[in-house]
C-alpha cells in the first residue's frame, strides 16, 4: 500500500506544478504580454516562455497520467467510469486527455505554425483567443481538482 501512497504523492505534486504553471501563464504572463505593442515581440516572448514550460508540462502530465492509472489499477476502480457520482474521475481523465493531445500532437504538428502566422497577421484576435483558451483549460482544471479532492475524501454530492 506504500506504493499507492507514493503514487498519490507523485500525482498531487505533478498536478500542482502543472496546473500551477497553467495558472501563472493564464493570469499573469498572457495579460502582461498583451500589453506589448509590437506583435513580433509579443510572439517571440510568448513562444520563449511557452516552449520552456512545454517540456515541464509534458513531464508533469505524463507523471499525472501514470500515477492516476496506477491508482485506479490498485483500487480496481475501473467501474467508477460507469458511475455518475464519480464525475471527477471522468473530469480528471478528460483534462488529462485534452492537455496530452494539445501538448504531444496538436502543438508540434499544427498549433505552433498557426500561432506563428496569426500572431503577426492578426495579433489582437490571436492573443484574445489564446487567453480565452487558457481560461477554459484553467477553469476546467480547477473544478476538476476541487471535485477530485472532495470526492477522493468521501464527499459525494451527487
Ligand atoms: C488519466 C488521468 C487521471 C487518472 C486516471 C486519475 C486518477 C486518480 C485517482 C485514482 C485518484 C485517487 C482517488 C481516490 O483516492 O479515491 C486521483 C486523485 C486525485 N487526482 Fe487524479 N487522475 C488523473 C488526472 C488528474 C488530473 C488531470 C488532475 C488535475 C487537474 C487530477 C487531480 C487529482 C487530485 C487533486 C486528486 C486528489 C488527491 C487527494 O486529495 O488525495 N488528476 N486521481
Amino acid at each position: 500500500m506504500e506504493y499507492f501512497t507514493l503514487a498519490r504523492v507523485i500525482h498531487v505534486l505533478a498536478v500542482v506544478l502543472w496546473i500551477g504553471g497553467v495558472s501563472m501563464i493564464t493570469t499573469v504572463i498572457i495579460p502582461a504580454i498583451k500589453k506589448f505593442s509590437d506583435p513580433k515581440k509579443r510572439y517571440e516572448t510568448f513562444e520563449a516562455i511557452e516552449n520552456t514550460f512545454a517540456l515541464q508540462a509534458k513531464i508533469t502530465t505524463t507523471l499525472t497520467g501514470l500515477s492516476g492509472f496506477y491508482m485506479l489499477y490498485v483500487l480496481d476502480a475501473w467501474d467508477r467510469y460507469t458511475q455518475v457520482q464519480f464525475w471527477w474521475i471522468h473530469a480528471m481523465t478528460l483534462v488529462w486527455l485534452l492537455f496530452t493531445v494539445v501538448l504531444f500532437v496538436l502543438e508540434p504538428l499544427i498549433l505552433n505554425k498557426l500561432f506563428e502566422k496569426y500572431s503577426i497577421t492578426h495579433p489582437e484576435k490571436t492573443f484574445v483567443f489564446l487567453h480565452r483558451f487558457h481560461w477554459v483549460l484553467l477553469t476546467l482544471s480547477v473544478i476538476t481538482i476541487a471535485g477530485a479532492v472532495a470526492g477522493s475524501h468521501g464527499w459525494h454530492w451527487i
